[in-house]
This record gives structure tokens, C-alpha cells and sequence, in this order.
């Protein structure tokens, strides 16, 4: 089974997302990199039940969200109460609400492909928090990994080499600054007790590896043997497979 097959096989809202929270420390974490001060707006597009905004609050911020369910959104009007604005919508086509920081954690192509269209609509100076990666084409301002700050106007890649450069500060990835990359997202989006993490952090940082290599950014000409041994320990032990990504 090769890995894509590996991931078809796993629940479908593991795989859209779309059940997926982050843990508290990560939205504190997403906050501070946002600087989001006392006064300002956070929206949260794809809001779900409101958890993020519950905690941006806190910082004193006022909260609006988007979701296209719509019992998520009456369960975030419910927790967040009247002064919060949340709405049904399509964050493809709903308006975006007015905000001096956005969080916008999508990773559908269908969905990440129109929105840079859409933030260039947007006042100047809206920070917009995506997690993993810049929105697509974009240069992002800054990195703190696996959260991107991309603020308007935005500014355009020239090519995916230098958006690797602006996300992962190199400008090829060796399998070391895949595996701490791997790492570093895995450690976030993880709650504390997980016990699975470096079970995630090798399928991920082999991910990471293969698609670079598949680009042509990686630094290693030919697979590193530290590669090969965990593309043999997933082969073998998981019945994962990662040869399909070879050029
Ligand atoms: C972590 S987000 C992202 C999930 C998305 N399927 C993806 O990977 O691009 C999950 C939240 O987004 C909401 N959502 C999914 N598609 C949406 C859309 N087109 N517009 C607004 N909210 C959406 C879901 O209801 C869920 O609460």
C-alpha cells in the first residue's frame, strides 16, 4: 500500500479535518505570533464550535468567525454569546468579516486556491494566520513553524524555491530539516499525552523528504540512507509505502 492509499483508508473527517481541534497551548501559541492585542478583531475562518474564539477573548479581542455548518455555528453563538459575530458561510464566496487577524487553516485545494484572489480584496495590514503552509503563490512575512503569517497586500513567490526558503529558511531541505520540521508540526497540533507522536513524525518528515524530492529541492542528490531505513520500517513493520514518490 503506498501512502496515499494508507491515508484513503483512515476515518474521512481525520482526513478533511473538519473534526480536528487544536489544543489549547496552540491557539495561545498561534495568538502571540499574531501579536493579537486588546481591542483588535480575529476572525476565525472555518471556526467550527467557536474554540479559538473563545480563547481570543480572553486577549480582549473582538471575535467573528465563518463555518459552513451550521450547527457548529449555533453551538459557537451559544458559548461566545451575542457580541460575537458568527455566521454561516462558504469562506469561498461568504464576505469576510472585517479583522485585523484572520486564521485561515485549510488545506482542500479547491478551497486554499481562490482565497489569496480573495485576501487581495481586503484592507492593507490584515495579519493572516495559516498553519503548515503560506497561502498558495504567496510569500509569507514571517515563519514561526507551523504557523505562517501572510499580511495584505500580499506579496507573490516568484517560485516555489523561494517560498521553501521563507518557510523552512533554507534553501534546500536535507532529511534533518524535514524530520525537525515534522517535529515541530507534530508537537503543535498534538494534544500532550499523545502517544503516537513519532509514529506522525517519521511518516511525516519522510512526506516532507519525498515531495521535495519529487520537486527537486532536496539537498541530497540521491536518497540518504537515514531515508531509506525509515522508508523500510514503514514498508515492512506498517505496510506503508513511500516508493511512488521517486522522480
Ligand atoms: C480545520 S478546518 C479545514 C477543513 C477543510 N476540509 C480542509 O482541509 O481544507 C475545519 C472546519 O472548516 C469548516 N469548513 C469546511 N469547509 C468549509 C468551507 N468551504 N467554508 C467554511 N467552513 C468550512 C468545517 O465545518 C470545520 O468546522
Amino acid at each position: 500500500m503506498n501512502v496515499d492509499q494508507y491515508i484513503a483508508t483512515l476515518p474521512k473527517n481525520i482526513m478533511s479535518g473538519d473534526d480536528v481541534s487544536l489544543p489549547d497551548k496552540t491557539i495561545h501559541r498561534l495568538l502571540n505570533f499574531a501579536k493579537l492585542k486588546s481591542g483588535e478583531t480575529f476572525c476565525h475562518l472555518g471556526c467550527g464550535s467557536g474554540y479559538a474564539l473563545q480563547i481570543a477573548k480572553q486577549y480582549g479581542a473582538h471575535v467573528c468567525g465563518v463555518d459552513i455548518n451550521e450547527s457548529r455555528v449555533q453551538e459557537a453563538g451559544r458559548t461566545l454569546g451575542d457580541d460575537a459575530d458568527v455566521r454561516v458561510g462558504d469562506v469561498r464566496w461568504c464576505d469576510i468579516p472585517s479583522s485585523d487577524v484572520i486564521l485561515f487553516w485549510f488545506a482542500d485545494p479547491s478551497i486554499t486556491h481562490v482565497m489569496p484572489q480573495r485576501f487581495s480584496k481586503l484592507d492593507d495590514n490584515v495579519r493572516i494566520i495559516t498553519i503548515w503552509g503560506p497561502l498558495p503563490g504567496c510569500l509569507p512575512n514571517s515563519v514561526q513553524f507551523p504557523f505562517v503569517l501572510n499580511v495584505t497586500p500580499l506579496r507573490s513567490a516568484p517560485d516555489i524555491k523561494s517560498q521553501i526558503q521563507a518557510v523552512f529558511g533554507v534553501s534546500c531541505i536535507s532529511y534533518g530539516t524535514a524530520w525537525e520540521y515534522a517535529e515541530r508540526y507534530t508537537k503543535a497540533l498534538q494534544p500532550e499525552d499523545a502517544q503516537n507522536d513519532r509514529f506522525l513524525t517519521i511518516l511525516q518528515a519522510l512526506t516532507i523528504w519525498y515531495s521535495a524530492y519529487s520537486l527537486g529541492v532536496t539537498c541530497e542528490d540521491n536518497i540518504p540512507e537515514s531515508v531509506s531505513t525509515y522508508t523500510t520500517i514503514m514498508s515492512r513493520f506498517f505496510g506503508i509505502d513511500f516508493g511512488h514518490y521517486n522522480p
